[in-house]
C-alpha cells in the first residue's frame, strides 16, 4: 500500500489533527476542477479489508506476480544486491507485512550475507509485530525498524550507518503516483544514495488492455466497493450525507498512456453537504481517484536515467507481467 506521502496543513486551514487534515484534504479535492479524492484514504478498517479481498481476487494479478518474482528469483535478486559483498543496509520504504522480502531476507542471512534490514512504515504497529515475526523466523536477522514518513526515516538511517544503501520499493506503489511525482520520488530518493548503492523497485508492466482493466473492474463489484467505502468514510468521520447508490465506479485504461485510472461518477446531478460546506455535482460528472501507472521496459528506462540511475538488472515473474528493476546510483 501507498505509505501516506508528507502532508503538510495550509496555515490558513489551520490543521491541528488528522481529522482536520482529512477534512482540509477532502474539500481542496473536492472543490477542484476536476474533484479529485486522495488515494491515501482508501484504507481505513473497510477499505483494508477490501484491499485484502482484491489482492485474493483472479483478475487482480499485481500481487501474485511480485510474490513470484520474490519467491523464485531470490538468488537472482540477491545475486545484485550482495554483488561485491561489502556489508550494507537494507532500507525497505512502506515494508508493511514483508510478505515479499522476507524471502530475500532469509536466503540473504542463510548465505552469510554482512547486512542490516531497516524496514520504514508508517504504522508503529505494524513495525512492532513485524520485528517479532522476523526474529523468530529468521534468526540472526539484524533488525532495525523505523516508524514514521519515508523521507524523514531515510534521513535517520543515513546518520545510524554509512554503509552502503539498498532501497527497496515494492508492490509497484511508484505506479501510484503521476508521472512527474514519480520522477521527482526517484530523484530525491538518488538524493539519499551514494555512487553505486541500488534502488531495487516494482513496476506493473504494460500487458493486454483487457488484463489490466479487468485487474480494476472486476465483475463481483469489490474494486467499485472500495472506491465507494471512502465516500462512507467522508459520511462517517465528516459528517457528509454522500448517498452512495447515486455514485458509481467507472475503470479506464489508456494503452497508449499506460494510465489506468480510477473514477467515481454522479449518477446524477445533486448536492451533497460535508459539515457547513456545499459541494454540487452535475449529471455525469467525475470524481478522479487514483491512477495505476503501467510501464513499458523504455519507460523504466528512461525514467532510471533522468532520475540519475542505471539499470543493473532486472527480475520478471514467469507470465512477464511485472518486473523487479535494479537500479544502480550513477
Ligand atoms: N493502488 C493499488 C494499485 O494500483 C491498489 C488498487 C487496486 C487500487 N485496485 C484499486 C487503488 C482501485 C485504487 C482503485 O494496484
Amino acid at each position: 500500500m501507498l505509505q501516506p506521502e508528507n502532508i503538510l496543513c495550509r496555515e490558513d486551514k489551520n490543521c491541528k489533527d488528522s481529522n482536520d487534515r482529512f477534512f482540509a484534504d477532502v474539500l481542496d479535492g473536492l472543490q477542484s476542477i476536476p474533484k479529485t479524492l486522495e488515494s491515501k484514504y482508501f484504507y481505513d478498517e473497510k477499505g483494508d479489508v477490501l484491499f485484502q479481498q482484491i489482492m485474493g481476487m483472479p483478475e487482480y494479478y499485481l500481487t501474485r506476480c511480485e510474490l513470484d518474482i520474490f519467491k523464485n528469483q531470490t538468488r537472482l535478486l540477491n545475486g545484485y544486491i550482495a554483488a561485491d559483498n561489502s556489508p550494507f543496509d537494507l532500507i525497505e520504504l512502506g515494508a508493511g507485512d514483508a510478505t515479499k522480502s522476507s524471502y530475500l531476507l532469509k536466503n540473504l542471512v542463510e548465505t552469510d550475507t554482512d547486512f542490516t534490514y531497516m524496514p520504514i512504515d508508517i504504522s508503529g504497529n505494524i513495525l512492532s509485530v513485524l520485528n517479532k515475526r522476523l526474529t523468530a523466523e529468521i534468526p540472526g536477522l539484524d533488525i532495525i525498524t523505523l516508524e514514521g514518513e519515508y523521507f524523514d526515516m531515510l534521513e535517520q538511517a543515513t546518520h545510524i550507518s554509512a554503509r552502503r544503501k539498498v532501497l527497496m520499493f515494492l508492490g509497484g506503489n511508484i505506479g501510484n503516483m503521476e508521472k512527474d511525482e514519480a520522477l521527482s520520488f526517484c530523484m530525491k530518493l538518488r538524493e539519499y544514495l551514494n555512487p553505486g548503492d541500488i534502488l531495487l523497485i516494482g513496476f506493473d508492466l504494460k500487458k493486454h488492455p483487457q488484463t489490466i482493466l479487468d485487474a480494476y473492474n472486476d465483475k463481483q463489484g469489490i474494486t467499485a466497493a472500495f472506491n465507494l467505502n471512502l465516500l462512507t468514510r467522508i459520511n462517517r468521520e465528516l459528517g457528509a450525507n454522500f448517498d452512495i447508490q447515486d455514485f458509481e465506479h467507472y475503470q479506464n485504461y489508456d494503452p497508449l498512456t499506460g494510465a489506468c485510472r480510477s473514477y467515481l461518477v454522479s449518477l446524477k446531478k445533486q448536492t451533497v453537504i460535508i459539515d457547513d460546506k456545499v459541494i454540487n455535482f452535475e449529471k455525469d460528472e467525475a470524481i478522479y481517484m487514483e491512477v495505476s501507472q503501467k510501464f513499458s521496459k523504455n519507460d523504466i528506462a528512461m525514467m532510471a536515467e533522468e532520475s540519475g540511475f542505471y539499470i543493473g538488472g532486472a527480475a520478471y515473474d514467469n507470465k512477464g507481467w511485472f518486473t523487479d528493476s535494479i537500479w544502480i546510483a550513477k
